[in-house]
């Protein structure tokens, strides 16, 4: 292949194709063009011919719940489906490659696209961002994991450089793509926009080299998010392999590699890649697709997963579930009871293949003696016949489910959020209604997190659906009437206040820096270790039955901690539970109060108890050791926690955790305390009779000596021990290092 030819194979082709290659005659495909299409939560293949740049041009496909409502479903089995469904419209479609899965955490409550999104946390943003990705390919087409790395805002994207330290960059902002790439292989992963430490997602060598094929092993081609690539050469050079959509600067490559600027072989890695990529399309295209495409079938997923993944916040008296046979009236009003709100704005944006509203849903699932009413253009905020109407009829109800949330326009890719409260119309109507009844639910339909905290004793019951995507009317009736009892899990932390989240004194930056000050204490992290009170903690979620968890036990191999705990659903009716298992691990760096760990959903009969196992990896208790840069696991003590929410935790045990196998690497820096964990330093400087030793085992020392003797760095040893054997000790140092990310 001539040089020109393998330049062309790393830019796209119009929108969404590579490029490809025709025989000299051109009549045949030497190497074909790609189909790449959005992503993530349903298909969004645009009506050939129509305008590239619109986002509300693709053909019809099944949209499922957005990321925020997978990622509440704490379900990876059931997202796998849904990822194969996603899949299998993709394949019909001849798209080779699914825009999606988004794993970037949720930083900021504000971020426009926290609904593309899983998490706060890096676990269960990794489990489920896994399950997504086997889904999708177990149909043999390819996943793009995004956007690499650190892109949690929407504000200034293209050129902001998010400033994070290396420990927070390791165990918050890269974990969830590091297992998604271990665990899942995605076929491709798509930069980010923004910059990372002063170098642009696109062009830096440490996240797309050296991080993420070097250490994680990742064999696919990355390619570039759209727009995203700032110098085409700096970029290839780092390690993109594909840029989308082009900027018809082959030419420039070409110039590059003959002007000695750039390497050939760089060309020739990228090109292979693509190349790589096309083999294991066409190789995947001889084989059938399990099934065909039923929409109906997908559609029934889509419910399925809508209503697996809406969190019961509260539920007073056990209001809900209704009956859907005794005879009542139920009031149905709000913006979102006839026209659902069911996705987010942007490249996510599909056009469904059909939609069910909630009032629809529920007037065929009741039976005949409910009355179920509604007042027609509610949700017309200024109209004020119709408030009255509405008030009039939430009065003489029996129930009144009130659907509120944020409007279309309130969020989208493109810009960030600057409050968290609902729409002020609603509050006046909230305010209106909950004054004429004590039987008020309320349903919240919101890519992002919206405040309860100031109306929400008014309102008997409130449920989260996030957005549901386009069955979710019917999954509302299923949870309302007990059809499904409710099972998902908060993803992220509700807040009392939009003051109160962790990084709100530094989001979303200015002048092109954000600055990540809050490191590790995202999400709970924060909340749990300052104990700052919350409206909901992270993991909680309500059941109309209850479980209880016994029988804590965890057993230690080399490796691994397998947590095993039996709960029992000791209610009245079927449902599943979501175990959570938090780790609180010793160290002497400073770590969060405790962390997630692993969890398990469990479906349970009612009366029915199940002995479940849940495995923590040795990353579970490591912290990332931004002198040494590598994960650490510190020998001690560990208090495993097991439990319902961040907060609601029912079981708790200690275990004594060994030491990694890994002695910390020692430097000119390192202090006599550090050094004194060290196999061999350790024994040199306590030696017996030796001065440190002898004052380290005298108690009537002030421990604050002590303390200042363990502080003395080991450049300055023989200051404080004249006999030390120096040039041992020199022996065992490394030379110091510079932090690695930036
Ligand atoms: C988004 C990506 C998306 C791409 C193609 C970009 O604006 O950030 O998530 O896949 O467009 O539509």
């Amino acid at each position: 292949m001539s040089l020109p030819q393998k330049a062309s194979l790393t830019s796209g082709s119009g929108m969404w194709h590579t490029q490809g290659i025709r025989t000299a005659e051109g009549s045949d495909d030497l190497v074909p063009r790609l189909l790449l299409t959005d992503g993530p939560h349903g298909l969004r293949k645009q009506v050939e011919g129509s305008d590239p740049l619109a986002l509300d041009n693709g053909i019809r496909a099944t949209c499922f719940p957005p990321a925020v409502t997978l990622g509440s479903t704490w379900n990876p089995a059931l997202v796998e489906r849904v990822g194969a469904a996603i899949g299998r419209e993709a394949r019909a479609e001849q798209v080779a490659v699914v825009l999606g899965p988004g794993v970037n955490i949720k930083r900021s409550l504000l971020c426009g696209r926290n609904f593309e999104y899983l998490s706060e946390d890096p676990v269960l943003a990794g489990r489920i961002g896994a399950a997504l990705v086997r889904g999708i390919q177990s149909i043999g087409v390819g996943a793009s994991l995004k956007h690499f790395a650190a892109n949690n805002q929407e504000t200034d994207r293209l050129r902001v450089s998010a400033d994070i330290d290396e420990r927070t960059l390791r165990e918050i902002y890269l974990a969830a793509f590091e297992h998604v790439v271990t665990h899942a292989a995605p076929w491709t992963v798509m930069c980010a926009y923004n910059r990372v430490n002063g170098t642009y997602a696109s062009e830096h060598n440490e996240l797309l080299t050296r991080i993420l094929r070097q250490e994680w092993g990742f064999d696919g081609l990355v390619m570039s998010d759209w727009g995203a690539v700032d110098d085409r050469v700096r970029a290839l050079t780092a390690g993109l392999d594909l840029e989308m959509p082009p900027t018809h600067t082959d030419a420039a490559v070409v110039d590059a590699v003959l002007a000695g600027t750039l390497d050939e072989e760089v060309v020739d890695r990228a090109a292979g890649r693509l190349l790589a990529l096309v083999d294991r399309t066409r190789a995947e295209s001889r084989h059938p697709t399990s099934t065909p495409v039923d929409l109906d079938a997908h559609h029934q997923l889509a419910r399925a997963a809508a209503a697996d993944g809406a969190v019961l916040l509260k539920n007073d008296d056990g209001l809900l579930p209704l009956s859907p046979t005794a005879p009542q009236t139920i009031a149905l009003i709000g913006p979102f009871a006839a026209v659902p709100r069911y996705q987010g704005s942007g490249s996510s944006r599909v056009t469904p293949t059909r939609v069910d509203g909630p009032l629809d849903a529920i007037r065929a699932l009741v039976g005949a003696a409910v009355i179920v009413e509604t007042v027609p253009d509610d949700g017309a905020d200024t109209d004020t016949d119709t408030d009255t109407d509405t008030v009039a009829l939430a009065a003489r109800a029996d129930v009144t489910v009130l659907f509120l949330g944020l409007p279309d326009e309130a969020e989208s890719e493109g810009f960030d959020r600057t409050d968290i409260v609902l729409p002020a119309d609603q509050l006046r109507l909230l305010d209106r209604v909950a004054a004429v009844t004590d039987r008020l639910v309320v349903v919240l339909a919101n890519g992002g997190v919206v405040s309860v905290a100031e109306w929400q004793d008014r309102a008997s019951a409130v449920l989260e659906l996030w957005l549901p995507g386009q069955a979710g009317g019917l999954a509302v009736a299923d949870l309302l009437f007990g059809r499904t009892n409710p099972s998902g899990r908060l993803t992220e932390t509700i807040p009392l206040r939009l003051e109160d989240s962790p990084a709100y004194l530094h989001f979303p930056g200015a002048e092109g820096t954000v600055t990540y000050g809050e490191g590790l204490y995202v999400g709970y992290r924060y909340y749990d270790t300052l104990d700052v009170p919350v409206a909901y903690p992270f993991g909680h979620g309500l059941s109309y039955t209850t479980f209880e968890h016994t029988d804590l036990e965890v057993h230690l191999d080399r490796t691994t901690a397998l947590v095993a705990v039996t709960v029992t659903n000791t209610g009245p009716v079927a449902g599943a539970e979501v175990v959570q298992v938090y780790v609180r691990a010793h160290g002497t760096v400073g770590r969060p109060r405790h962390v997630l760990g692993g969890f398990a959903k469990l479906s349970l009969e009612p009366g029915a108890g199940e002995r479940v196992t849940i495995p923590l990896d040795a990353r579970s208790f490591a912290y990332w050791s931004a002198r040494e840069h590598r994960w650490r696991v510190e020998a001690g003590e560990a208090v495993i926690e097991v439990g319902a929410s961040s907060r609601d935790l029912r079981l708790t045990t200690t275990i004594t955790v060994p030491v990694d196998g890994h002695p910390p690497v020692l430097t000119p820096l390192s202090t006599v305390g550090e050094a004194l964990e060290h196999p061999e330093a350790g024994p040199l400087l306590a030696r017996p009779g030796g001065p440190i030793a002898t004052m380290l085992a005298d108690d009537t020392v002030d421990p604050g000596h002590h303390a200042m003797l363990r502080s003395v760095p080991l450049s300055r040893v023989a200051a404080f021990d004249p006999a030390i054997d120096v040039e041992r000790l020199r022996a065992l140092l490394a030379p110091p290092t510079e932090p690695r990310i930036g």
